[in-house]
C-alpha cells in the first residue's frame, strides 16, 4: 500500500477550492472532499477536480441499511473516487453491502475505509448516551476488526492508534490519520497532534493534512515539505 499524503479541501465552495488548488504548480496532491464540498457543489465538483489530475478520497461517511449504502456506493464508484468510507458503527452486514456497490464491473473499486468511533465521542458520551459498555479503546478495535472481517481496505483512526490497528488487523490494514501538524505548528482545534515524520514511524499509511496546507502562506511548499517528512 503506497504512502501518501491527503489535503482535506475543507473549503465552502468551487471558488475557494479550484482558487487553491490553482496555487499548485506541478504538484497534483490526493485531496480530501467532505460533506460540505459536496453537499454545496454536487458530483461535479469531484469529476472537475478528477479532470485537473488528482486523486480524490471523497469523506461522506454512508450509514444506512445494507441495500441503500450499496445502491449509493455504486453511484460514488461511478464517480470514479480513489477512496470513501462509512461508518462501521452500520455493521459488517452493510460493510459487506458497500463493497459489493463500490465493485465495478471490470473487478476494480476504490479504497474503502471505515470510521470507527467518532473522535468527537467520549467515554462518557459513548457509555451514558449510546449505551455501549466496555471502553472506548477496545470499541475503536472492535469496529476496526469487524471492518477488515467485511472485507475493508482499512480505518481512519488517529496516528496514535495507527499501530494497534496493524498489530490487530494487519499490518496490511490501511490506516488514514488526521491530526498532523509540522514540528512547532499550531494545533488548532486538535487535541493530539504528531508530525508527519512521527506518523511515518508509527505506521500511519496515508496522513489527512488540511490547515498546516490550505492556511500556508505556500500550500505546495506546505505539501511537497509533508512528502518528504511521510513519504521519502
Ligand atoms: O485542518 P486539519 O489538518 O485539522 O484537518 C483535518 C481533516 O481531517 C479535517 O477534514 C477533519 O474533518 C478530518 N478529521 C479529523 N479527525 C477525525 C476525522 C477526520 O480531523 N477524527
Amino acid at each position: 500500500m503506497g504512502k501518501d499524503v491527503i489535503v482535506a479541501c475543507d473549503f465552502a465552495g468551487a471558488r475557494q477550492t479550484f482558487d487553491f488548488l490553482d496555487k499548485f504548480g506541478t504538484a497534483r496532491p490526493f485531496v480530501k472532499i467532505g460533506m460540505e464540498l459536496y453537499y454545496a457543489e454536487g458530483p461535479d465538483i469531484v469529476r472537475k477536480i478528477k479532470e485537473r489530475g488528482h486523486k480524490i478520497f471523497l469523506d461522506l461517511k454512508l450509514h444506512d441499511i445494507p441495500n441503500t449504502v450499496k445502491k449509493a456506493m455504486a453511484v460514488l464508484s461511478g464517480l470514479n473516487v480513489d477512496m470513501t468510507n462509512l461508518h462501521a458503527g452500520g455493521g459488517i452486514e452493510m460493510m459487506k453491502y458497500a463493497l459489493e456497490g463500490l465493485t465495478r464491473p471490470d473487478g476494480t473499486r476504490p479504497l474503502l475505509i471505515a470510521v470507527t468511533m467518532l473522535t468527537s465521542i467520549s467515554q462518557d458520551v459513548m457509555t451514558g448516551e449510546l449505551g455501549i459498555s466496555g471502553q472506548l479503546p477496545d470499541t475503536v478495535i472492535k469496529y476496526a476488526k469487524n471492518a477488515a472481517a467485511a472485507g475493508l481496505d482499512g480505518v481512519v483512526c488517529s496516528p496514535l492508534e495507527a499501530r494497534v490497528v496493524h498489530e490487530s488487523c494487519g499490518a496490511g490494514f490501511v490506516t488514514v490519520t488526521p491530526g498532523v501538524r509540522f514540528a512547532g505548528g499550531d494545533a488548532g482545534d486538535q487535541k493530539r497532534v504528531m508530525t508527519p515524520a512521527e506518523a511515518k514511524k508509527i505506521g500511519s499509511d496515508y496522513i489527512v493534512v488540511g490547515r498546516p496546507i490550505t492556511a500556508a502562506p505556500d500550500p505546495e511548499e506546505a505539501y511537497l515539505r509533508c512528502v518528504r517528512e511521510f513519504v521519502d
